[in-house]
C-alpha cells in the first residue's frame, strides 16, 4: 500500500511492510513537482546543491540559509513526499544549541518535515537533543561529503573488518539515539546489507548495494544532466542533459533563421473599431492566465 502523504511513521514502516523507499533530492518547485508526481517518496534538499546548483567542487561552503532557500521552493513544489534538509557543514557540529537552532530554521524558514546530518556515534548526542525537541532526524554514514578532506577525496568506506565495524556501529549510534532512517553513502553492497539487517530502521542507499530499505539519487545524476563526474553507482534513467543541448541548438538556429516567433506565438494588434460597435474594456480581447504575460489574445 502506497501512503498518501508520506510522512516521517509512514517512512519508518516501510522497513516492514515495503515497498522500498525511493528518495531523490530536489532543489526547486518545477522539479520538485514532477518528482513528485513521478512517485518519489523523500525529497532531500541536498547541500550537494553546492555542487551540482552552484557548481562548487564539494559541499563545505554551502550555508543554511541556502539550503532553507532551496527548501522553500521544494516544499511548495511537493505533495506527496516527505521534504527534508540536508544541515551543511558546521551548522550542528559546533553545539548541539547551535544544531537544534539551526535544524529548527530547517522546519521553520524551510518548511522542511524532517533534517538530515551527516556523522555517526559523534553525532548521536545531537540527534538524540533534535528528537526530543520534535525535530525527526535522518542520519548519514559511510562516505561523508562534508568530510572530504579527512577522507583524502569521495572515497569508498567500510573496505576493512574494523572499518565496517566502525560504519555499523554509527548506524547503531543513530538508531538508538532516535534517527528515523539512516543513509548509507560508499559502502560495501556486503556491508550495506549487514546493516539493513542489523537495525530497526530504514536504511537508504547511495553506493551502497542493492540490500539496503530503500535508495537514494542526486536528481541531476539520475536524469544525466551532472555530467562533471560520473560515479558508478549512478544510473541515468533520462539522457536530459542531451535533450537541453539538442533543444537548445534547435532554440538557437530558429531565432537565428527568423522561423521562431512564428505567427501562432505573436499577438496582434486589436481590430479598428466601427460605430456601433462595444468600446472601453469590453472592446479588449480577454487577457489569458499568465505567468509572465499574456498567453493569448
Ligand atoms: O547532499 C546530498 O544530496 C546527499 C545525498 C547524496 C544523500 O547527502
Amino acid at each position: 500500500m502506497i501512503d498518501p502523504k508520506v510522512t516521517v511513521p509512514s517512512l519508518r514502516a516501510r522497513k516492514q511492510a515495503g515497498p522500498r523507499i525511493a528518495m531523490l533530492t530536489a532543489y526547486d518547485a518545477t522539479l520538485a513537482r514532477l518528482l513528485d508526481e513521478g512517485g518519489a517518496d523523500v525529497l532531500l534538499v541536498g547541500d550537494s546543491l553546492g555542487m551540482v546548483v552552484q557548481g562548487l567542487p564539494n559541499t563545505l561552503p554551502v550555508t543554511l540559509e541556502e539550503v532553507a532557500y532551496h527548501a522553500r521552493a521544494v516544499a511548495r513544489g511537493a505533495r506527496r513526499a516527505l521534504v527534508v534538509g540536508d544541515l551543511p557543514f558546521l551548522t550542528f557540529q559546533i553545539s548541539t544549541e547551535r544544531a537544534l537552532e539551526n535544524a529548527g530554521r530547517l522546519l521553520k524558514e524551510g518548511a522542511c518535515e524532517a533534517v538530515k546530518l551527516e556523522g555517526g556515534i559523534e553525532v548521536a548526542e545531537t540527534t538524540r537533543r533534535l528528537v526530543g525537541a520534535g525535530i525527526p532526524v535522518m542520519g548519514h554514514v559511510g562516505l561523508l561529503p562534508q568530510s572530504v578532506h579527512a577522507m583524502g577525496g569521495f572515497r569508498v568506506q567500510g573496505k576493512s573488518e574494523d572499518a565496517a565495524a566502525r560504519v555499523l556501529g554509527d548506524a547503531q549510534a543513530l538508531e538508538e539515539a532516535g534517527a528515523f532512517a539512516v543513509v548509507l553513502e560508499g559502502l560495501p553492497a556486503d556491508l550495506g546489507r549487514r546493516i539493513t539487517e542489523t537495525i530497526s530502521i530504514p536504511t537508504i542507499g547511495i553506493g551502497a548495494g542493492p540490500w539496503c530499505d530503500g535508495q537514494v539519487l542526486v536528481c541531476y545524476d539520475f536524469l544525466g544532466m551532472y555530467r562533471d563526474i560520473a560515479p558508478k553507482f549512478v544510473r541515468r534513467f533520462a539522457e536530459l542533459g542531451d535533450a537541453v543541448v539538442g533543444a537548445t541548438r534547435d532554440y538557437v538556429s530558429a531565432v537565428r533563421d527568423g522561423s521562431f516567433p512564428a505567427p501562432e506565438h505573436s499577438f496582434g494588434m486589436a481590430p479598428p473599431r466601427t460605430l456601433g460597435e462595444p468600446t472601453g474594456a469590453a472592446a479588449l480581447p480577454e487577457a489569458g492566465p499568465a505567468a509572465y504575460g499574456p498567453a493569448e489574445e
